[in-house]
């Protein structure tokens, strides 16, 4: 089974369904209002453990009512919480997030997420040296990315950093992860002066952009592949890239090739945002390979 490392946020969204978003200084009335389970880092956490992978995860809870539920809401998706600490200095980390028409916009608050430390990433070297991949995101402060990213790259460990919510980094990184999964806004962020096909030759192999309903690109060295996403009918894209990063991440490391593995990848979150909340629809392993899309010779166990 892929051993699998995440480290990265872990929140509470709050969810409120609606017919239209608000203008400003208006108040609207609602259709429906949920909490989840949330945080880019968990969710890619829960979509790699549902499908099968090892997974262990690192980050920061607070130690309000909030931490203890995230916290045990990964120990029942089979994920080690050996290296999730509590701290008491802040609350535990949240999403706001409207849905209207199955598309979402979110305020992330880090809270506890942001207190996570150098020194717990140490704590946790071996972990990250006996890991198949670890996967990282953007709801973690810039220096712990850089020191996951440094100690990976320099131990030989594949990475795969998923540039969510988008932020300016230091283009240095990109040189040292495996893949770098931006989608088509965070990409445009990152790349102002580069056009799509221009960035995916600069990183064969390495630039996966996902586009949602588009489907997902890179370059492989001689030319741009394009992967198509499976047509469904969303419900919630909520976490639908944390979905894909997941998977792609069991894939990858169960020995599918590339295409085979953003393949892969699509179908969970294509399953994934069929159903309510980031977590709820991530497949598992077995639901997966009941899809009449899954295809037979990805042989995953
Ligand atoms: O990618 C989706 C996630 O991002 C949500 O679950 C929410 O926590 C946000 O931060």
């Amino acid at each position: 089974m892929s051993k699998i490392t995440v480290v990265g946020s872990l929140s509470t969204d709050f969810v409120v369904n609606a017919n239209k978003r608000p203008d400003i200084g208006e108040t609207i009335i609602g259709e429906n209002f949920t909490t989840t389970f949330g945080g880019k880092g968990a969710n890619q956490a829960v979509a790699a453990a549902r499908l099968g992978g090892t997974v262990s995860m690192i980050g920061t809870v607070g130690s309000d009512l909030f931490g203890k539920e995230i916290v045990s809401n990964l120990e029942n998706n089979s994920i080690n919480t050996t290296f999730v600490e509590r701290v008491t200095q802040k609350p535990s980390g949240s999403a706001h997030i409207t849905v209207v028409d199955g598309d979402n916009s979110i305020i992330y608050i880090p809270g506890a997420n942001d207190e996570i430390t150098e020194e717990q990433i140490n704590l946790a070297q071996s972990r990250l040296e006996s890991s198949d991949v670890v996967i990282i995101q953007n709801e973690t402060p810039l220096n712990i990315i850089e020191q996951v990213i440094q100690t990976c790259y320099e131990k030989g460990i594949k990475t795969i950093y998923n540039p969510a919510p988008a932020k300016k980094i230091d283009r240095k990184l990109i040189e040292k992860v495996t893949y770098f999964t931006p989608n088509e806004s965070e990409f445009k962020l990152l790349f102002p002066e580069l056009s799509l096909s221009e960035g995916m030759a600069k990183y064969p192999n390495k630039l996966i952009v996902t586009m949602g309903s588009k489907g997902v690109y890179f370059n492989d060295g001689e030319k741009e592949v394009q992967v198509s996403s499976y047509k469904v009918k969303p419900l919630d894209t909520t976490g639908a890239g944390d979905t894909f990063n997941g998977a792609f991440g069991v894939a990858l490391t169960s020995g599918l090739d590339m295409v085979s593995s953003i393949r892969f990848g699509n179908l969970a979150a294509a399953l994934s945002i069929q159903k309510f909340g980031a977590q709820t629809g991530m497949p598992t392993l077995n639901e997966l390979k009941e899809s009449v899309y899954y295809e037979k010779e990805w042989d995953i166990k």
